[in-house]
């Protein structure tokens, strides 16, 4: 008998319903405050689970990422200091289109997860960035399934090396903020296989994750913790997960439905649960056998851990080494959107205007369980003064003190989600003209950045989308101030989330979007303006012109009011509100690329798309297949004076059939190693024939129609280097009918 049926077999009902519920059972009955209040194990950390000594049962402690390990960096009886390295975000991370690159940023994070005594990390979260206005894109990878999911497996990968666990989240079609714990999400079953669970199928097969996080909303009606198609038949039966699977925190209603649909683990445990559970048991609603398979999975989850294990935890990491990873690691993902006359990298430039609040106070990441207690952020003037760059001072003490008599006057943030949320950013401070003159007669160049900052509970507006008419008149103003000195102007863009570029761009001479780039932020992006690395960052998200141009504006809340639900207090919740209480996701498979696409929409950048210092060429592409695996080989050379990466993107188009497919989807990709002028690369691009099916749904089959398909390789969604094609046989595999949705959605097919 292995050790945990002897274990499950030992317990008492009381101890088994004490350890499907997190341990903050009882203390919390109001809901509020609860991250952060595991004193007990690591302050600061999201919660555990329950110990029960007498077996020699470990607490499992959890805590949150993804850009990093989120723990207090103070504690209480003692000076020192328990930071943790602020990574890239995770849509940078995605722009960086480097799996070994995020694997090792994943393994970075898994050391200082277990240096702190951290069990499980709740990362990383690849839910699909639907509409560019969710407060949490910026923990999100990309607009595109197979992109999300290799790059979530390689994250998944790297934290596990350290035999430290993660957490999957959030299963599933969780895209936004609005209303996020009670949402129901009305979607086909063909976008839901295609789309929002195809990155999770990915990251599950091929990292096999030791947990998962189910998402708080609905889905076609019922909750994702309750959602037995969900979490039994399709994550178990069919992608044969073997882990855990726990709720988000608060999430869904029903304790019985959620352990029945096979959610192990209820976090971070309430006293209502605990009651309902025992009621349930005492009348049979819930077996007893029923209740052993989740105990059993999270026992198998608690054996894996250092601290059950024994092993001892340092509380030390290294920062150093970490900080560096951060830094380049951010280089990568950084992507040049524009570079007139080749403005970039900057040449003979001494001395810099820097404009734009957010270059004195760089943004290193979004807020809420996603944000990491780190030492420090490098903003741009302090990456300039790290590389001796001279920026005008007396600029720089106007934004200083306009900055902090801003942030001594803000008010701070209020209500329950207070000490996740923070205070927003100032408005644009007016400069004057005759003050730009001067500037651009006496600096070599200016800079300009745009800030945004995010987060948990609030999704973004469409006015945080656009530019204020203070930015509108800094761009305007020193772009043709400047000029008229002939001189340039950089754009830089500090930001967690898509913004409208369409209107501006013609202006400034380059423009870099940054991301937020973790803690070493300012650094990175001056490595890229002097050129001692060339971009290699491609976009994960398509840029559209106008917000209304994504499909899903039309079902996506804006500006709808913060809704905090508590189960406890037994809220009455209305189920009319569009965009609230549910929302139709009519845009079905067209998400991103795959809508601007296939119906000729002109965006602003692109999906995939991104610039270099240098030039690539490509020669002598050719396509195998061998079984099932089919392999695209292209040569790529670096053809200009920089030493530089490129990455190539695999898109297939099918032939016209029965099913209604997008023009092209990406299938696969691949970077090059860093490529000296004149050096060259064989790049290999592979995929499994199978993955060109598409979900019929009146079959309930993944379906391939048989034909001649074009492969296009490219290095952007619209920049085609070279393409082929195959021929495909037929192939049907059926599957289970789960998920479907309860009426008729008024889709686009
Ligand atoms: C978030 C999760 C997070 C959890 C614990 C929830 O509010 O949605 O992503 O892991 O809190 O902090």
């Amino acid at each position: 008998m292995n050790d945990v049926v002897r274990k499950v077999r030992n317990l008492t009902t009381d101890e088994k319903l004490h350890l499907v519920i997190g341990d903050k059972l009882g203390t919390t009955a109001d809901g509020s405050a609860v991250v952060g209040t595991t004193e007990k194990y690591v302050p600061g950390a999201a919660g555990n689970t329950f110990a029960i000594p007498r077996l020699g049962i470990t607490s499992v402690v959890m805590a949150d990422g993804p850009a990093g390990v989120r723990i207090d960096s103070t504690r209480k009886g003692t000076n020192r200091t328990f930071y943790c390295t602020h990574f890239p975000i995770a849509t940078l991370l995605a722009s960086t289109w480097n799996s070994a690159l995020v694997h090792d940023v994943g393994h970075a994070i898994g050391d200082e997860a277990k240096e702190y005594g951290i069990d499980v990390l709740l990362a990383p979260a690849i839910n699909i960035q639907r509409n560019p206005l969710c407060g949490r894109n910026f923990e999100y990878y990309s607009e595109d399934p197979l992109l999300a999911g290799k790059l979530g497996a390689a994250y998944i990968n790297g934290v596990q090396e350290m035999d430290v666990g993660t957490s999957l989240k959030h299963f599933a079609v969780n895209n936004q903020e609005t209303n996020r714990q009670n949402v129901d999400v009305r979607i086909s079953q063909r976008a839901l296989r295609e789309i929002y669970l195809k990155g999770f199928e990915i990251a599950v097969k091929e990292s096999r994750p030791w947990t998962i996080m189910s998402s708080y909303n609905r889905i076609n009606g019922v909750y994702a913790s309750e959602s037995h198609d969900l979490l039994t038949t399709l994550l178990r039966r069919e992608w044969d997960f073997d882990g855990m699977v726990m709720t988000d925190w608060y999430g869904g209603s029903d304790a019985v439905a959620q352990l029945k649909a096979g959610n192990d683990l209820l976090m971070p445990g309430r006293k209502s649960q605990y009651d309902q559970l025992q009621k349930a048991i005492a009348h049979g609603d819930l077996s007893r056998k029923a209740l052993d398979i989740n105990v059993g999975r999270i026992l198998r989850l608690m054996s894996r851990t250092h601290r059950f294990q024994g092993d001892q935890y340092t509380n030390q990491v290294d920062l150093k080494a970490h900080a560096a990873i951060a830094r380049q690691s951010a280089v990568e993902g950084m992507v040049l959107l524009k570079n007139e006359e080749k403005t970039l990298p900057m040449q003979g430039i001494q001395r810099l205007a820097l404009f734009g609040c957010t270059s004195y106070r760089w943004i290193a990441g979004g807020i809420g369980s996603g944000n990491v207690n780190s030492a420090y952020t490098v903003s741009l003037v302090e990456g300039m003064k790290n590389a001796g760059i001279a920026v005008d001072t007396v600029l720089q003490k106007r934004y200083d003190s306009y900055i902090q008599d801003y942030y001594d006057h803000a008010a701070p943030p209020q209500g329950p989600y207070a000490r996740f949320l923070s205070v927003a950013l100032p408005k644009e401070m007016y400069i004057d003209k005759r003050e730009i003159a001067r500037l651009a007669r006496q600096q070599d160049m200016a800079v300009i950045t745009l800030g945004r900052l995010s987060g948990e509970f609030i999704d973004r507006s469409i006015r945080d989308f656009q530019l204020d008419s203070a930015e509108r008149r800094l761009i305007e103003d020193v772009c043709e101030t400047f000029h008229a000195q002939r001189k340039k102007v950089v754009v830089l863009l500090n930001i967690g989330g898509v913004i409208e570029t369409a209107s501006w761009k013609a202006k400034p001479d380059a423009i870099l979007c940054t991301w937020q780039g973790g803690q070493e932020g300012g650094n990175s992006v001056v490595d890229l303006l002097t050129g001692k690395t060339t971009p290699s960052g491609k976009l994960a998200v398509t840029f559209p012109n106008n917000y209304e141009d994504e499909l899903s504006a039309a079902n996506f809340p804006d500006d709808a009011p913060q809704i905090t639900f508590n189960r406890d207090k037994a809220e009455q919740i209305s189920s009319e509100r569009k965009n609230i209480d549910y929302v139709n996701y009519d845009e079905d498979i067209y998400v991103g690329y795959r809508y601007f696409d296939s119906f000729g929409k002109a965006v602003s950048f692109p999906f995939g798309y991104g610039l270099s210092y240098t030039t690539f060429e490509s020669r002598g592409a050719s396509v195998m297949q061998k079984g099932d695996v089919v392999t695209v080989s292209v040569m790529i050379q670096n053809t200009g004076l920089y030493a530089g990466k490129e990455t190539l993107q695999l898109y297939v188009a099918a032939p016209k059939g029965q099913l209604n497919k997008p023009k092209k989807e990406l299938k696969a990709f691949a970077k090059t190693s860093l490529l000296q002028p004149g050096q060259s690369e064989r790049v290999t691009l592979s995929f499994d024939i199978h993955d060109l099916s598409s979900f019929d749904e009146a079959a309930s089959a993944w379906r391939t129609e048989a034909g001649i398909y074009r492969l296009f390789i490219g290095n952007s969604s619209n920049d085609i280097l070279s393409s082929l094609s195959l021929r495909v046989r037929s192939y049907q595999k059926k599957v289970s009918d789960i998920l479907a949705a309860n009426g008729q959605l008024n889709n686009l097919k």
